[in-house]
């Protein structure tokens, strides 16, 4: 197969990955049909809802590509089969959450979704194809997938590969546009699998610098994924940790950042300070990291990387208890206003954000919580609190009040939180805030993105992370 021969892709899953991903791959590729295909016939209605507003996902950027390639050559569909079988390629772009059941709850990835579409692939295919893992799985999950090819297929030949996705939420098109690298693992030593690994460079080769496309065997590809997602998240978990003892030092935790990052060798990305690392990936792959040092019996390994994960969780905790403690103690029926419940700016994702963790933490406390982000919709805010399971979901729910606009959020609060970076939350009319708050008016910023000594003068006590 080369360039030519792919005519259609198909994507399993129109998620945060499959959705924006295959707009900017139908974009690039006009010559390409691309159908994303998905089990949640809501999601798909609204990738198809001629109101570009109402995509399931949010991304700077990614309604523009939609707009341009959507019923062209970039197509949305329940019909999984079909999608299936037109397909010369196929991306397999499903979740693969912490597994809640069994053997490696609360650890181990949970593959039942990759295992569905490989028997489904299997199933429907009869003609050859190149199947390319895009979402992130343990190391050598394409052999569990190649086995399933093999023993249930129909004497189709298949080619695995393994693509994983690099792109952050927030950011995700321009990551796709111009990545730092796109990340190829196939196999090298036959001339069907090198065939294979050259066609899907092609098709990135379209817009990406051929020196920014790496091939590497299989295991390298699955494996530099995880690790990538576990070194990331550990500079969060070591600027974070340097917060607390700036904290009991009068170290400023942005010099910190500043002094350290300016060695070329440590580099000045992600050291930013904050209220700790939310996201559908960062937790749940370093768990994953977890169990498979665990299970090879690599226990040093297991604990350094655990580690990354207990600093996190103390972060939020810390946060949440220095609310508590600085409200003179207790929170009890106190009105606490959060602005931002997203885990980050840019995004209407709220999967793992600290937002949720701080808010159940206060909640315990007996706190009224409200509740202002501008691309979060209400209902998922008081879900993801009952998700957590702490409570009664009756409590959560007149604890928890989410509101559209920011100043009836922080209307007679004692205490402002921030929990996303959102830019609007920098420009507001803080004379107006303070003088509708109870006083005296608290601030808690977890991400210092605001303007301290400003917020000082006009005669909010303010607290920041790692000052
Ligand atoms: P998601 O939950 O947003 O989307 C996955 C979609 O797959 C869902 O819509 C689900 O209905 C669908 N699905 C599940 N099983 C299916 C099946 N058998 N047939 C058809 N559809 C099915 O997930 P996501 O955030 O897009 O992540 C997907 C993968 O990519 C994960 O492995 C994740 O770790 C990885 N990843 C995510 C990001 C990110 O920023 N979200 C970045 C890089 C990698
Ligand atoms: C992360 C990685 O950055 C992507 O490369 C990867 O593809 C993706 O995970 C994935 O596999 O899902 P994402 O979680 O979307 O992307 O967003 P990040 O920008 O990495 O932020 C993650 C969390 O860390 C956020 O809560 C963010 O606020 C926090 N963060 C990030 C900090 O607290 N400080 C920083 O300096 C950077």
């Amino acid at each position: 197969m080369n360039f030519n021969s792919i005519k259609n892709i198909c994507c399993i899953g129109a998620g945060y990955v499959g959705g924006p991903t295959m707009a900017v791959i139908a974009e690039k590729c006009p010559e390409i049909k691309i159908t994303v295909v998905d089990v949640n016939e809501e999601r798909i209605k609204a990738w198809n809802d001629n109101n570009l507003d109402n995509l399931p996902i949010y991304e700077p950027g990614l309604k523009e590509i939609v707009q341009k390639t959507r019923g062209k050559n970039l197509f949305f569909s329940t019909d999984i089969d079909k999608g299936i079988k037109e397909a010369d390629m196929i991306f397999i772009s499903v979740n693969t959450p912490t597994k809640t059941y069994g053997k490696g709850k609360g650890m181990a990835a949970d593959l039942k979704f990759i295992e569905l579409c490989a028997r489904k692939i299997a199933e429907v295919s009869t003609e050859s194809k190149i199947i390319v893992e895009k979402s992130t799985i343990p190391v050598r999950t394409a052999q569990t997938i190649k086995s399933i090819l093999d023993n249930v297929g129909t004497g189709v030949k298949y080619h695995i590969l393994s693509n994983p996705e690099f792109l952050a939420e927030g950011t995700a098109i321009d990551d796709l546009h111009n990545p730092d690298r796109v990340l190829i693992g196939g196999d090298h030593d036959s001339k069907e699998g090198q065939d294979a690994l050259d066609t899907l460079t092609s098709i990135y080769e379209k817009w990406v610098p051929r020196e920014r496309i790496l091939q590497t065997n299989v295991w390298s590809s699955e494996l530099s994924k995880l690790t990538a997602n576990a070194f990331l998240a550990q500079r969060v978990s070591s600027i974070n940790a340097m917060t607390a003892l700036c904290e009991k030092t009068g170290a400023d935790i942005e010099e910190l950042a500043r002094a350290v990052g300016t060695d070329t060798r440590i580099g000045n990305k992600f050291l930013k300070p904050s209220v700790g690392f939310g996201g559908s990936c960062f937790n749940k792959d370093i768990l994953n990291l977890v169990y498979i040092c665990k299970s090879l019996n690599l226990n040093e390994v297991a604990s350094y990387w655990e580690q990354v994960l207990l600093i996190n969780d103390y972060q939020k905790y810390r946060f949440a208890d220095n609310i508590i403690t600085t409200l003179y103690n207790t929170v009890t029926d106190k009105k606490i206003a959060f602005l931002g419940w997203a885990f980050k700016k840019n995004t209407n994702d709220t999967r793992e954000s600290a937002a949720i963790y701080v808010a159940d933490y206060l909640i315990e406390d007996k706190a009224n919580i409200y509740v202002y982000d501008p691309k979060v919709e209400h209902p998922k805010m008081i879900r993801d609190l009952n998700e957590l399971n702490t409570r009664d979901s009756s409590i959560n729910e007149s604890s928890l009040s989410p509101v559209d606009d920011p100043y009836l959020a922080v209307k007679d609060a004692h205490a402002v939180a921030i929990l996303t970076e959102w830019d609007e939350f920098i420009e507001y009319d803080w004379e107006k805030i303070f003088s509708i708050m109870k006083k005296p008016a608290f601030v808690f910023d977890g991400r210092n993105i605001l303007d301290s000594k400003k917020l000082t003068k006009i005669g909010f006590k303010v607290y920041q992370i790692g000052k």
